[in-house]
């Protein structure tokens, strides 16, 4: 199947997506410069980017950067003074996204930070750089259970949490699994599943990434239900 899920993924980025010329740069950029081509598909970013419209989002937290590519599509969907904090291990890999958002001339609507973000994120709390309107959690597989954890300190009532990577081909079955992804993967969903914040659901993905799914969560509270 994954023949066709590329086909059709590829002529609905052309035909409805319709990614920029500087999107389409990041992509190039990024594989020149060696990063490992794991960004969102256009479709998957354009969701990211259409969501952050819906949510009115002035605030977004991404964690996990890559090439900035995901950025591009967060950025490009906030008001010009709006802001995305994005958090990223890799030096190298914030180089290339910084360069890939200023093309776009999104570079000062975005903040690199880098490090790892269980180390990044309590120092947000602790600036009051919160709350965020939209949080993109994409970073390592098995750190998920604690990126939800920060996310909903770093929220408010109406924030909406998505997590990229969730069904992993449909290897997040497997209970027995030692793959730390997926027990990563296993456990966010179980949280958010069980958290009385949060009214969530998963969409199962296919295209040119394969099988895959996307958490999306309200957190609730203050009049949010
Ligand atoms: N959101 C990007 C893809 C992110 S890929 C997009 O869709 O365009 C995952 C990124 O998370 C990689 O760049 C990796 O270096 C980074 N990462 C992995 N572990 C991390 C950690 N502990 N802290 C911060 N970033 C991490
Ligand atoms: C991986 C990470 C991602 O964010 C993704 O979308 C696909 C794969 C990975 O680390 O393998
Ligand atoms: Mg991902």
């Amino acid at each position: 199947m994954q023949e066709i899920w590329t086909a059709v993924d590829g002529w609905l980025t052309e035909t409805v997506v319709r990614p920029g010329t500087e999107w389409i740069a990041a992509e190039a950029d990024s594989a020149a410069a060696g990063l490992p081509p794991i960004q969102v598909t256009a479709a998957q970013g354009k969701l990211l980017h259409l969501l952050a419209r819906l949510a009115g989002a002035r605030r977004v937290l991404e964690i996990g950067t890559l090439g900035g590519y995901s950025t591009l599509w967060l950025a490009s969907a906030l008001p010009q003074d709006g802001r995305v904090i994005t958090l990223e291990r890799d030096p190298h890999h914030a180089e290339v996204a910084r360069k890939n958002l200023a093309r776009a001339g999104l570079a000062a609507r975005v903040e690199v930070r880098v490090g790892p973000a269980l180390a990044l994120l309590p120092q947000l709390v602790e600036e009051g750089a919160g709350p965020f309107d939209l949080v993109f959690i994409d970073a390592d597989k098995s750190e998920y259970p604690g990126y939800l954890r920060w996310s909903l300190a770093l929220a408010r009532p109406g924030t909406l949490l998505v997590g990229d990577n969730v069904v992993r081909s449909g290897a997040v079955l497997e209970g027995e699994s030692s793959d730390p992804r997926v027990v990563g993967a296993r456990a966010f969903h179980e949280l958010v599943g069980a958290e009385p914040r949060l009214s969530a659901t998963v969409i199962q993905t296919v295209g040119s990434k394969g099988y895959d799914g996307l958490t999306v969560a309200l957190v609730l509270g203050d009049g949010v239900r």
